[in-house]
């Protein structure tokens, strides 16, 4: 097993989605421990600010771009502005993540599951788009994004945030099941391969 381990950032930069807080704002101060100046991306500015400011009075750098990530347009100017600012984006580490309040799943409202899957699933897809443009244009770069272990053991009363996970980890099958005000509820899945001829059209369109 290969263990090309660096703990050495110094001269990169690094980009911390929901850095203002919990595990963003630790990774950020360790990132920036460990010589990386540090893009702290947030919704919410006083807690991006405390951070920049504790990086700073150790003696680091770091910058507050304000996003709301669930906007590709917020995600690609503070993927413009790191590199304005630093020069550069060497890593990623996408980890902002909101959870629906616990309760049955099929109590989950509408508006809820969509600010869900907009933050917990499409922002990762923002942030890596524009990312990796960047990396592939630029020597390379690192990215890590946060999941969660709703999405690989379902927990009861998970609701939305289990099955936002669900794409990054096939494991994850079987939340209404598990979720115990959902015992009279079943669910189909259609999983469709590549012998449709939606799947027919896709290719066609691919290979002119
Ligand atoms: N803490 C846990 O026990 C746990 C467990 C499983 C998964 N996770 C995941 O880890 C990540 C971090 O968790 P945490 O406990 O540090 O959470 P947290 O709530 O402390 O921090 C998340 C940060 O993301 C920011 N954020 C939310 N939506 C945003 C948006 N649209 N644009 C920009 N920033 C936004 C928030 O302002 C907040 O500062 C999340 O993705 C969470 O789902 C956490």
């Amino acid at each position: 097993m290969q263990t090309d381990v660096t703990t050495d950032f110094g001269g990169r930069t690094a980009f911390v989605t929901g850095g203002g807080s919990g595990i963003g704002r630790a990774a950020a101060l360790l990132f920036a421990r460990h010589g990386a100046r540090v893009a702290v991306v947030e919704l919410d500015a006083a807690g991006a600010t405390e951070t920049v400011h504790l990086i700073r009075a150790a003696g680091g750098d770091a910058e507050f771009l304000a996003a709301d990530l669930a906007r590709e347009s917020e995600v690609r100017q503070a993927v413009e502005r790191c590199v304005a600012r630093f020069g550069g984006l060497d890593c990623a580490f996408n980890n902002a993540g909101i959870c629906p309040p616990a309760g049955p799943f099929h109590e989950l409202d509408g508006a809820e599951w969509e600010r869900v899957i907009a933050v917990d699933l499409s922002a990762v897809f923002y942030c890596m788009k524009h990312q990796i443009r960047h990396m592939l244009a630029h020597g390379g770069g690192a990215i890590v994004n946060t999941s969660s272990g709703a999405g690989v053991t379902p927990a009861p009363d998970a609701r939305g945030r289990a099955r936002v996970r669900t794409p990054a980890d096939p494991r994850q099958r079987d939340l209404p099941r598990r979720d115990r005000h959902a015992d009279d509820a079943r669910e189909h899945r259609r999983a469709p391969g590549h012998r449709t001829r939606a799947a027919r059209h896709a290719a066609d369109r691919a290979h002119g």
